[in-house]
């Protein structure tokens, strides 16, 4: 069987999450041999966004495509960087608004196969005024997909049951579903009967001793005191996750054969 290994990482959160899948993919490269790598990047930069650096940083680590979330456009800095620089691999959610900066979807030819990878953002319990995912999907992949065409999505959700609901809409015209933006991993990878891989979410990147990636002092400034705080990830940290899935894909019939979760503690 010819098979494509993509490997997944969640959200990657600031300079713990980059330097966390900087030191895993310089052991998954030769351990896992992925094919395709795919991160989601919304809070790459200092937890908020992205910047080009950040961007540069990752790619140079030897991650492929990027999706993103709702926290996308949260540096002014990586906004422009989208505007000016139009990057094919660092793609927006694709049911925002047509005038947001950045791409709505990647392409990439993997040992000969057509590859398209699409990131979505959940309506449910989300304050973003966005178009519906399904309907969104179902436009980029009719359109764009052809009958060799291996897709990928980035459900970028904050509720299980959107998250499910999106698998079973989207068997049979898929071949890897993956959930991000609650940073926390879920325990329910599997395989669906249609061939769909699937994780509701691969949890985040980043400082390990944290609160979702974000400095816990800050967090417990916030929630438990009501204060007005700033989140943003801690200043040091002394242990870093790294938090992916990989999924292994037949090329020949596009269904999803494996998946599993991987991740990695760090101490530095
Ligand atoms: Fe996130
Ligand atoms: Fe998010």
């Amino acid at each position: 069987m010819n098979t494509l290994r993509v490997l997944y990482f969640g959200d990657v959160v600031g300079r713990h999450g980059r330097l966390a899948v900087t030191k895993a993919l310089q052991e998954w490269k030769e351990e896992l041999a992925p094919d395709l790598i795919c991160a989601n990047v919304e809070n790459l930069a200092h937890g908020f966004g992205i910047t080009e650096s950040t961007i540069r940083e990752l790619e140079a680590a030897g991650v492929h495509i990027m999706t993103s979330g709702n926290h996308i456009y949260d540096n002014d800095a990586g906004v422009q960087f989208l505007r000016d620089k139009n990057p094919k691999n660092v793609i927006k959610p694709a049911n925002y608004h047509e005038s947001t900066p950045g791409a709505r979807f990647a392409t990439r030819t993997v040992k000969g196969a057509p590859v398209l990878v699409v990131n979505l953002l959940g309506q449910t319990f989300m304050p973003e005024e966005v178009a519906s995912p399904f309907e969104t999907v179902k436009d980029i992949v009719d359109t764009f997909a052809s009958s060799e065409t291996i897709v990928i999505i980035d459900l970028h959700a904050e509720a299980t049951g959107e998250k499910y609901a999106m698998k079973y809409f989207i068997e049979g015209k898929a071949s890897l579903l993956v959930g991000t933006h609650t940073h926390i991993v879920t325990a329910d990878e599997h395989i669906s009967t249609g061939g769909l891989g699937f994780i509701c979410d691969i949890g985040f990147s980043g400082a390990a001793d944290s609160s979702l990636g974000m400095d816990a002092q800050r967090v417990l400034h916030k929630v438990v005191y009501n204060q007005p705080v700033h989140l943003e990830p801690p200043q040091e940290a002394s242990r870093i996750v790294a938090r992916a899935v990989v999924c292994d894909i037949d090329i020949a019939t596009k269904k999803a054969v494996r998946i599993a979760r991987v991740d990695r503690t760090y101490n530095v």
